[in-house]
């Protein structure tokens, strides 16, 4: 009964906005509501709609295509970050610490639900960026190729990928009999902007409006050009697979919706958090959205959808109608798009590790703020080397089911919280309210189960294997070290 109740404690509300307040191991207090804006919709524009989209219009061996109602798989998957959106809203103005979903179950859910969010957000933000820095590896060598360079596809490719292909096995090198595979471009992309992030947290935010400009040039560019050759007869049938693809491509499609919830991570940075988390979740979303449903408009009125399934949908739509050159500017915005993703992501997970670390359920060293640079760099270098590490071998659409099962769990748990936190505590002051609750978190919460349900079962079987290994974490390190369990040191 005594370890039950442990397992339920919970970390008062008031305890946790006092501690971040009297913390030595402060962050800087520096983005503004236009830096949030930017920095949600730099971590949402990337390998969703430049890559994962082909997957979800046309489908693959493990999932039916949602063809030309891509769009209300767009809608679907919209609404539903949308009421998620809402909840997050809410606890990130009323607990404005840089855990994110981490920090808000913690605060409603208790020790043992919060762990899992935290251990669900690895998925999310380090594994999520794993899929994006493969994607971004095959893209950069899709421009490399443009000016003539061909880069060694031994040295720029997946594991998985490599081990379909003959021809790629037998043009690597080989050590002991075996053959060399590696995605270099994808460590290297990742490795360079660790150290960036180490450097400097505003240094970045001013690289990541840079290129979120970039991206949505781009993408208006794709439109403008593309519309040009909308055929309406490729949008019949609109829902080759029913609703059963438009589940699908709803589910996969998630992965490009995921990041508006990043910007959350940064809230002990923001200067006035309470005014400016809420703009910066709700208005990343809402413009992410309209974009995304035109321009799977005009794609899936350039070709038809069963051509869509590869790897550059975007730059391979413009080469059909021969536009090679516009091929060209639409590679090298994806390329800067999934910069910012990577740039957003390996932002925001050190972030939860240090809130987490902060609350002795991993290391202390995890929470070391850089004397100099003000950044938590221990968990930054940390994130730079799984990530930059798994990106070398993994392939990207078995990452992004992974993450994208992990980020929906978390999101449920988020409007679960809200619903928990409504009647525990119905008379704090709210900065923000998710309107009608508990109707917008309970439909939140369903859309989002719905979204899991589409999933392939490989995702779900890596999923259980993911929490049994974080739950024999916890137990073996979280559960006596936490902070609530009267470990003051915090080791
Ligand atoms: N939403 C991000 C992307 O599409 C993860 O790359």
């Amino acid at each position: 009964m005594a370890l039950f109740r442990s397992l339920l404690r919970t970390k008062h509300l008031d305890l946790i906005l006092s501690e971040a307040e009297s913390s030595t191991q402060k962050l800087k207090r520096v983005l503004g509501p236009v830096d949030l804006i930017a920095l949600g919709i730099g971590a949402v524009i990337g390998a969703g709609i430049f890559a994962l989209v082909g997957t979800a219009a046309a489908g693959d061996a493990s999932r039916p295509g949602a063809g030309p109602a891509l769009v209300l798989s767009f809608l679907l998957t919209g609404v539903a970050c949308a009421l998620t959106g809402l909840c997050y809203a809410e606890f990130a103005s009323l607990v404005p610490i840089s855990g994110s979903a981490y920090t808000y179950a913690y605060a409603t859910l208790g020790e043992l639900v919060a762990w899992i969010i935290g251990w669900d957000l690895i998925l999310e933000y380090a594994v999520g960026n794993v899929a994006v820095a493969v994607s971004w590896s095959g893209y950069f060598c899709e421009l490399l190729r443009g000016f003539g360079i061909e880069f060694p596809r031994w040295l720029a490719t997946d594991l998985r990928t490599a081990l379909h292909s003959p021809e790629i096995l037998n043009s690597a090198p080989h050590l002991f009999g075996k053959a060399i595979i590696f995605n270099l471009p994808a460590a290297f992309i990742v490795t360079f902007l660790t150290v960036l992030l180490v450097i400097g947290i505003k240094e970045s935010a001013r690289f990541n409006l840079v290129m979120v400009g970039i991206k949505l040039l781009v993408l208006g560019f794709f439109v403008v050009v593309g519309a040009a050759y909308v055929k309406p007869e490729n949008w019949h049938p609109f829902a080759p697979n029913g609703w059963a693809g438009i589940q699908a491509g709803a589910a996969v499609i998630f992965f490009a919706y995921i990041g508006f919830d990043a910007v959350s991570t940064v809230a002990e940075e923001c200067k006035n958090p309470k005014r400016d988390l809420p703009i910066g979740i709700l208005g990343s979303l809402a413009a992410c959205t309209v974009i995304y449903v035109v321009v799977a408009a005009v794609l899936t009125g350039m070709i038809p959808w069963s051509r869509l399934n590869t790897a550059e949908p975007l730059s391979v739509a413009m080469r059909v109608v021969h536009k090679d050159w516009a091929a060209g500017i639409v590679a090298f915005g994806s390329v800067v798009a999934h910069t910012a993703v990577l740039l957003v992501f390996q932002m925001g997970q050190p972030r939860i590790f240090f809130s987490m670390s902060r609350d002795g359920l991993m290391p202390k060293s995890f929470s070391k703020v850089h004397p100099r640079f003000k950044t938590p760099y221990v968990t930054t270098i940390l994130t730079g080397v799984f990530v930059a590490g798994a990106s070398s071998f993994a392939s990207l659409d078995e990452m992004a089911d992974l993450c994208n099962i992990g980020t929906l769990s978390a999101f449920i748990i988020v409007c679960a919280g809200i619903l928990v936190l409504r009647k525990r505590d119905p008379l704090r002051h709210r900065p923000f309210k998710t309107p009608w609750v508990p109707f917008v978190p309970a439909l939140g919460l369903l859309a989002c189960l719905y979204l899991m349900m589409g999933l392939p079962t490989m995702a779900w079987i890596r999923f259980a294997v993911w929490l049994t290994l974080g739950l024999g974490l916890y137990y073996a390190y979280g559960f006596s070290h936490s902070r609530l369990a009267g470990n003051h040191d915090g080791r």
